[in-house]
């Protein structure tokens, strides 16, 4: 049985005195889910410490949202893995499409954010997908498979069992547009199948997390289809409310 998950990310929104009190009241509705649900939250690095304080005692998990490439040092602005671990922090989301895009990550950064991740015990929530026009040429199958060759195929056995993969069409991230569920059946199927191809039964096992305008209106659908474990929320995260309704949706 693959995890199920449900993860926020909050991206560049709340204050920390907002964060808290969201991850409050996620607490707070937290057992009217199914204790099958693994939820994430996934704050910006400012209030990642008060954040863990709130949700501690709770099942729920912190995440990061990014993390240097190195492990120390003369890098300004940088934040270090080793830092967002020794906080308390299990996971941490790599190569998202808003950083890939505004801020150049390439397969070769985000291999050095893989390693960093591993060798600080976090485990990367690592994401794919292709832009409209990739999806319009028909290319998305490419795209993801590239994304993920370059990058997932260097891991170890011992590291692939410990990741999580997340299909976000960049088309449908806070557009409103949600992928149709047969749309992300079909592309997490691929994506499972390539990641077979290298890593056989292990395949399997791995939450492939689908992300882009999920919300509770169209969770369960999404959710109930074979290859999709669960979802990276980014603007249904900010309303606890909505959060907790997306895990309804298992
Ligand atoms: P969205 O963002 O739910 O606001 O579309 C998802 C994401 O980018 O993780």
């Amino acid at each position: 049985m693959r995890k199920k998950i449900v993860a926020g990310n909050w991206k560049m929104n709340t204050l920390p005195s907002e964060g808290v009190e969201l991850a409050k009241a996620v607490v707070a509705g937290r057992g009217e889910v199914c204790e099958c649900v693994n939820f994430i939250v996934c704050p910006p690095f400012t209030h990642l410490s008060q954040v863990i304080e709130a949700v501690k005692g709770s099942n729920i998990a912190v995440g990061a949202q990014d993390c240097a490439t190195e492990t120390k040092g003369a890098y300004t602005g940088e934040v270090a893995a080793q830092m967002i671990a020794a906080l308390g922090c299990k996971y941490v989301i790599l190569g998202h499409s808003e950083r890939r895009q505004y801020y150049g990550e390439t397969s070769e950064t985000l291999n050095k954010k893989m390693a960093q991740a591993y060798a600080n015990g976090l485990t990367p929530i690592y994401c794919v997908g292709e832009n409209l026009e990739e999806r319009e040429a028909g290319n998305h199958f490419a795209v993801c498979k590239a994304q993920i060759e370059e990058v997932v195929f260097n891991l170890t056995e011992e590291q692939f069992a410990n990741l999580v993969i997340a299909y976000e069409p960049v088309w449908a991230i806070g557009t409103g547009k949600t992928a149709t569920a047969d749309q992300a059946q079909e592309i997490h199927a691929y994506i499972r199948e390539v990641l077979r191809e290298k890593f056989g039964a292990l395949a399997e096992e791995c939450p492939i997390l689908y992300g882009g305008s999920c919300k509770p209106s169209n969770a369960a659908e999404i959710f109930a289809k074979e290859d999709v474990d669960g979802g990276l929320i980014g603007g249904a995260a900010l309303v606890a409310g909505d959060f907790l309704a997306i895990g309804k949706g298992f």
